[in-house]
């Protein structure tokens, strides 16, 4: 894997424009199986987990292409439900494939997404719902055998508003007869994004957004051109990286209201907010007093996305922050790194609690997953001296060129690619 070297001190200057948020391009993406016309998905980012998403739905004989700004996808000939593991297990988000797949299809092979970095990650409250719709589910290891010839609408109650589960209910319900509703519904604006790409498609669904989504099953649905939400994980971090640095930094096509939870924790503090309907401007010395306490929870609440990188720079805060992690049950594995670098964090259970110091110190440190890495160059990107940050091709899952843009912003920032030694056989059977 590849690493970035930072030399740590300089401050962020400069404008940046966001692009669609990874997060519900990768619905997005699924929603388009639903259709034999063409979907278009405007000013897409170059990541990783977008590519790995679409070589998924060309493996199963649909036509998806990205051309470095806009994706299109024609699922017209997808006829493959099998959905390979190899391919399954690069993202989480291959298991939001399902309820798509089951709609158009009838039938799906899946594989049970492994747990990951950040926690077990089960899919009990996907398949629940899905047989509260009558899918018949068959397990068997980590395989899920799917028959949805007999699926039809139904009421669900989640016990737990999840994200993915609620993406994958309203792709499995869009074509299904009667009725669906989901109550205790995700309320992210990822949600809302995939409500408005189908309806656009023809769809008739209602309250995307609220804790209670309805779903009129429709008999086909049809194509469209759309643009998703800005990556409202990206502008959290992009404004982090200020606080932390400090600097100016204009954040333009960006949604401001999607991160209030963050400007609401930075209220009265040494720094300055200033945004607009797509545009934030953000001030700082790059020295705040300790933030209130901080749960993750549930959008419209403070995300769990943005969690370790408000961990890194709770720890340059004067005083004391209290960082609990609610969502997932093991997201503190950036801890152990930062406190290579100088960090004073005590994890308790679910509670870290980080004492401020002036400045964090150089040193090699390892990204650990996409909002670890992230956190991680933050630090480095304040720190006295040169850090190393390994493993930076976490950061490519979810941060469409993070060095260029830092770089672009006056951060001393190099990436170092690993050289990718050929193994001797292949060089000698070429
Ligand atoms: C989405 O994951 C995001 N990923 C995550 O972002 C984000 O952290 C998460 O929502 C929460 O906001 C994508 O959209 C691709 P959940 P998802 O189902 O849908 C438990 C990033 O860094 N749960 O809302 O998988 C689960 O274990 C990624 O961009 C069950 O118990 O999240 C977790 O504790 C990381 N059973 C909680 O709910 C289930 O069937 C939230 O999970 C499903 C989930």
């Amino acid at each position: 894997m590849d690493k970035y070297i930072i030399h740590g001190g300089n401050k962020l200057k400069g404008t940046v424009a966001l692009k669609a948020a990874k997060n519900s391009v990768l619905a997005l993406i699924a929603a388009s199986v639903l259709t034999e016309e063409d979907v278009v998905l405007k000013n897409c980012p170059d990541l990783v987990d977008i590519a790995n998403k679409l070589k998924i739905i060309n493996s199963m004989g649909a036509k998806a292409l990205y051309n470095g700004k806009d994706i299109f996808i024609n699922a017209k000939n997808a006829s493959n439900t099998d959905i390979s593991n190899t391919l399954a297990k690069t993202l989480r988000s291959s298991f939001v494939l399902l309820g798509p797949v089951l709609a158009r299809f009838k039938r799906a092979k899946v594989y049970l997404p492994g747990g990951c970095d950040i926690g077990a990650r089960p899919v009990d409250i996907h398949l629940d719902a899905l047989r509260k719709l009558g899918v018949r589910i068959t397990e068997n290891k980590n395989r899920i055998i799917c028959d949805a010839s007999a699926m039809k609408g139904g009421d669900i109650v989640f016990k737990y508003p999840s994200v993915g589960a609620t993406q994958n209910i309203m792709m499995a319900a869009v074509c299904a007869d009667g009725k669906t509703t989901i109550s205790n519904a995700a309320k992210e604006p990822e949600v809302n994004d995939l409500q408005n790409l189908l309806n656009m498609m023809g769809a008739k669904i209602e309250g995307a957004g609220t804790s209670l989504i309805s779903i009129e099953g429709v008999r086909k649905l049809h194509g469209a051109i759309y643009k998703p939400i800005p990556d409202r994980i990206a502008a959290g971090t992009l404004v982090i990286a200020v606080l932390a640095c400090g600097g100016e930094v204009t954040v333009t096509n960006c949604c401001p209201y999607h991160i209030f939870s963050l400007f609401e924790l930075l209220k009265n503090n040494y720094c300055s907010v200033d945004y607009g309907d797509d545009i934030i401007t953000i001030k700082s010395d790059g020295r705040l007093a300790a933030l209130p306490d901080i749960f993750t929870d549930p959008y419209p609440y403070f995300p769990t996305d943005l969690q370790p990188q408000i961990t890194a720079l709770s720890a340059l805060c004067y005083g004391t922050t209290r960082i609990t992690e609610k969502v997932f049950e093991k997201r503190f594995n950036h801890v152990k790194e930062l406190e290579k670098m100088g960090a004073q964090i005590y994890v308790n259970d679910k509670t870290a609690i980080i004492r401020g110091i002036d400045e964090y110190k150089g040193a090699e440190v390892t990204a650990r997953d996409l909002r670890c890495g992230a956190a991680l160059v933050i630090a480095a990107l304040n720190a006295k001296g040169i850090s190393i940050v390994n493993d930076v091709d976490y950061i490519d899952r979810g941060y469409e060129n993070f060095e260029e843009t830092l770089k672009g912003l006056g951060a001393d920032i190099t990436r170092v690619r690993e050289c990718r030694r050929k193994s001797l056989k292949k060089i000698f059977d070429k």
